[in-house]
């Protein structure tokens, strides 16, 4: 069998080459006078190849069967493209049609297609422009997560999809039970899709010093919003003998790293965002890579809220003791800060069991990052290492001890000051290519009332 080269490769040759195999899906066809020109896309690259067919080597009857959509496989010889829109072109040899698509019916047709529209095709999306570019651009980005891990002596971990516990203790769980069998007859206790692998996370980095866990999570908050997915990606590392302030350098540098190298190594399509979606994407990258992220405290945010307040009258009013809502980290983002915005120590009474308790004995030492036009993409805190103080907190939150014995145990053996956070990747992507809505970054989304394909 011949090689199969993706169009990538074939349009960086340095020069022509006979006989190349190339694969993919027909984007448009033109016919001329005795030549038939056709686009096709394989979805290495933003960039089609064009295919210049001679109706001597393939007649016109047969070319006509080559619609949108249509899969095709070729053979023929690279040479460089008269034409300015390419350097390299095909001169057909020999195609073979894989997959004829009907030009009645076909969904993707050459015209703009709205988002709506798509996320009701979304086994089709893939093969536009703009779902091919948001799907590499999460593909890098992952890549790129584990590299910066790795390069930084971390250890790749996998916590467990189904669990006991509700790390987050707000309940929203989906539970586990087997088909056709009475609730909980399997594990003998009930059981749930994670929410966070934080705390199994935390066990490992007692050991391995430096972890990641990057992996599915499931949350059933019935939250209708561009922003929550039922069922999204979170990185979560889990540091040994860092702080707070250590682990907050780490969140900043990782967004800076992953956002960086897909300005770098996706350029096309990001270029492609920036042309087409958001004239200021590439700028708003450009400020995250180059500036420091603004670092506040919680009680500082709320101070500079209530001033806005004044002129943004927000619909839920700002609060010591409550929790920021999108509205107020779009304000600091965007508006007061036009940068990334780190808040933390945040008061212990809406933050969960596990951060760490400051001396104030009032605020607890946790962060959030909030991202323009996104919002908070990142959640995580110095954990609490002392027995204490962590048996304190599961007794006065309702929470069963026995559950949390070996939690407790880490803190009972040799225990450490540590730290970690969770990335929502997801959001991220959202970031990265300047969509709104958090069902266009994940190809087949999980939402209340959405359980399609
Ligand atoms: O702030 P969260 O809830 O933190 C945790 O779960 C910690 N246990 C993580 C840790 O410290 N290891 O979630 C972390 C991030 C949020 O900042 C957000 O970006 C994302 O996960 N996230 C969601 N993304 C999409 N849909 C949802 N429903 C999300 N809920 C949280």
């Amino acid at each position: 069998m011949d090689q199969i080269y993706v169009i990538k490769e074939v349009l960086n040759f340095y020069e022509g080459k006979q006989g190349v195999v190339v694969c993919g899906w027909v984007r448009t066809r033109r016919d001329s006078k005795g030549f038939s020109f056709v686009e096709i896309n394989d979805g290495s690259c933003l960039k089609n190849l064009q295919l210049v067919i001679d109706h001597g080597t393939l007649p016109l009857d047969e070319v006509k069967r080559i619609t949108t959509g249509a899969s095709i496989r070729a053979i023929g010889d690279i040479v460089p493209s008269p034409g300015k829109k390419q350097k390299w072109e095909m001169h057909v040899r020999k195609l073979e049609i894989l997959g004829e698509a009907d030009p009645n019916k076909y969904p993707l047709q050459k015209k703009r297609h709205s988002d709506e529209f798509l996320r009701k095709i979304a086994h089709l999306r893939v093969r536009t422009n703009k779902y091919g570019a948001i799907y590499r651009i999460r593909s890098r980005a992952a890549f790129l997560i584990h590299r910066f891990f790795q390069q930084r002596h971390f250890s790749y971990i996998h916590t467990p999809i189904i669990t006991s516990s509700d790390c987050e203790g707000a309940g929203d769980l989906f539970q586990v039970i087997k088909r056709g069998e009475e609730l909980d007859s399997f594990f003998k206790r009930p059981a749930f899709l994670t929410v966070s692998g934080q705390l199994t996370a935390e066990a490992l980095c007692m050991g391995l010093g430096k972890v990641y866990t990057f992996g599915p999570t499931f949350r059933a908050e019935d939250s209708n919003t561009p922003r929550h997915a039922a069922e999204f990606w979170m990185v979560e590392p889990e540091m040994a003998f860092y702080d707070l302030e250590q682990d907050i350098d780490l969140a900043e540098e990782l967004i800076k790293y992953v956002v960086s190298n897909v300005v770098k190594e996706n350029s096309e399509d990001i270029e492609l965002f920036t042309r087409f979606v958001d004239k200021g994407l590439l700028e708003r990258l450009n400020r995250v890579i180059e500036e420091p992220f603004v670092r506040i405290e919680y009680s500082e945010a709320i101070f500079i809220l209530k001033h806005a307040d004044k002129k943004e009258n927000f619909i839920f009013k700002p609060e010591w003791g409550e929790d920021l809502q999108t509205e107020h980290e779009r304000y600091l983002s965007e508006k007061h800060f036009n940068l990334p915005v780190v808040v933390y120590n945040y008061p212990k009474d809406i933050k969960p069991f596990y951060m760490r308790l400051n001396d104030d004995e009032k605020t607890v030492a946790a962060m959030d990052i909030l991202l323009p036009q996104v919002g908070e993409v990142v959640g995580g805190s110095q954990r609490e290492e002392r027995y204490d103080v962590l048996v304190r907190n599961i007794e006065q939150m309702g929470m069963d001890i026995e559950d949390y014995l070996w939690y407790l145990d880490l803190r009972k053996y040799g225990s450490v000051p540590h730290s970690g956070f969770g990335l929502g990747f997801d959001r991220l992507i959202m970031f990265l290519c300047s969509v709104h809505n958090i069902r266009d970054t994940i190809p087949f989304p999980r939402t209340p009332g959405t359980l399609n394909f």
